[in-house]
């Protein structure tokens, strides 16, 4: 086993202090489909998580977001643990079909819910950060043809509108200054219309490069939309989830399938964003497979670049690859190689570190300190990690689809009464200590927001995996702190992992 990373560890000084930078946010993710519930209230109309849920072929056990953490009942209760955890900031999302539940109609009840909880999330001393696009589109925007459509970009664009018009800073009103586009377009284009792990559950190659491609436009063009509207300091971006490739074998072969796997799993996605144009070999792959790309209009690459404020990065995993003739590009991606027990984490690889500096090296440098000459620092928008539970036993992750598990952890509720999630603080320290090294070494990385807040709706996975700092009993609604909720307390307080 390549452990060559695994002894790469941090801090060579144990006594020193890890102390983060006094304006470093820390903060905690969720998003609206996977805790809100309450699905047909408040003028809601179903989304594509809805139709594709509830159906066990699809979802574990048939599970679905109809109720999830209750969410949308109980945000008052939610805001109470943010403030005993101490959380400066919280990162969500807007369920687009509350906002339009029919295409170019405005609901305004959907609208006032999230004005409201702006407003007493400011009146808690915590910074709202918004996401428009975590993955629940409106039925109807799919049925019209969603993101293989072009015409995506003028619905999403709508949307956008609405909400920056609702939510941004004004008179009286202290609003969301940071604004996030999309969540992980992997997901979106890759879970969704070529693995067909995701809703909608497609398969179809050609299906997930237009869709990635009308991600990318509806971004630039919404970035355009907030310009024109953002008062002042309002800042805007996009998350991207990175998870590096690595070479299962030193060896030629190996090496150049993680380079091409690479570009299937990050650098499609990088590339546009900073250069307006994809990775060409895979390009070029892609094209043998599906022909030219005709949704690729002159001047979409000057609409993908069009500049942004913050780099939102998401990060859970690494992995490896090794040759498979079965499959589609000649090599197949294992998490063997992962470290899946408490133990490892303790070693955890510098990972993430390398991974800020890759897209740093490679991305952020030459367009934005270098061409744009200014800033693009990071927002770590997503980390964390699932735990066992006995209901989760019988899941069979790979139908659904895996995520990052670690195997000899328990998260259930003790007999104290307590959730002693050990293993979650070991693995959310790991990374802290990333940041910090990163920041230590000059990197621009001004916030980290944890994933979750609290246990809720894994998507395909159902309620089988909680990734929480808070525990919900998904019968009674009932929260209750992790430890690691606890933990995280006490780093945001003194600033510091001890
Ligand atoms: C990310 C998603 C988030 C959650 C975590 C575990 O890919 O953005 O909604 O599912 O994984």
């Amino acid at each position: 086993m390549e452990k060559r990373d695994m002894q790469d560890t941090l801090g060579t000084n144990p006594h020193e202090m890890k102390k983060f930078p006094d304006a470093f946010t820390f903060g905690a993710s969720t998003s609206a489909y996977q805790i809100e519930g309450a699905v047909r209230e408040g003028g809601r109309t179903p989304s594509i998580w809805d139709v594709y849920s509830g159906d066990s072929d699809h979802v574990y056990r048939g599970q679905s977001g109809e109720v999830a953490c209750d969410h949308y009942h109980r945000v008052d209760e939610d805001i109470e643990i943010m403030k005993k955890i101490g959380l400066d900031s919280y990162h969500f999302s807007i369920s687009w079909p509350r906002i339009f539940p029919r295409a170019g109609e405005v609901n305004k009840e959907g609208v006032s819910f999230y004005y409201t909880f702006v407003e007493k999330l400011n009146a808690a001393g915590i910074k709202p950060v918004v996401t428009l696009n975590h993955w629940d589109i409106p039925q109807w925007f799919f049925e019209l043809g969603g993101w293989l459509d072009r015409a995506a970009s003028k619905h999403f664009v709508e949307y956008a509108e609405t909400m920056f018009r609702a939510l941004l800073p004004h008179e009286g009103y202290e609003g969301v200054e940071e604004w996030i586009t999309h969540n992980e377009p992997f997901c979106i284009t890759i879970l969704g219309y070529l693995k067909g792990l995701h809703a909608p559950g497609h398969t179809d190659l050609r299906e997930m490069v237009t869709a990635a491609h009308h991600l990318n436009l509806s971004h630039g063009l919404a970035v355009r939309k907030f310009r024109e509207l953002q008062g002042g300091n309002e800042k805007i971006g996009i998350t991207l989830n990175i998870a590096p490739a690595e070479a299962g074998a030193d060896t030629e072969e190996h090496r150049d399938y993680a380079e091409l796997a690479n570009e299937f799993v990050n650098h499609w996605f990088l590339k546009p964003l900073f250069y307006g144009t994809y990775p060409e070999r895979l390009r070029s792959v892609y094209e043998k497979k599906i022909g030219p790309f005709d949704f690729f209009h002159d001047g979409d690459g000057d609409i993908f670049t069009e500049p942004i404020d913050f780099f939102g990065l998401n990060f859970y995993q690494r992995f490896f690859v090794r040759p498979n003739e079965q499959e589609m590009f000649g090599y197949e991606g294992y998490s063997d190689e992962m470290p899946v027990t408490q133990e490892e984490w303790k070693a955890y690889p510098q990972v993430l570190l390398k991974t800020f500096r890759m897209v740093q090296e490679k991305y952020i440098y030459p367009i934005y300190h270098k061409g744009l000459k200014r800033r693009l620092p990071f927002i770590i928008t997503e980390n964390g990690v699932a735990m066992e539970n006995a209901e989760q036993l019988d899941c069979d992750a790979s139908k659904f689809g895996t995520s990052m598990t670690m195997r000899d952890g328990i998260d259930r509720i003790g007999p104290d009464g307590r959730v002693n999630d050990e293993a979650r603080i070991l693995y959310l320290k790991a990374h802290l200590s990333q940041c910090l090294a990163f920041i230590k070494e000059g990197g621009d990385l001004t916030g980290y927001y944890l994933w979750s807040l609290m246990d809720n709706f894994e998507w395909a996975l159902g309620y089988s995996k909680r990734f929480g700092i808070t525990y919900v009993d998904f019968e009674t609604g009932k929260r209750t702190i992790k430890e690691s909720g606890y933990w995280y307390r006490s780093v945001i307080e003194t600033r510091a992992l001890d």
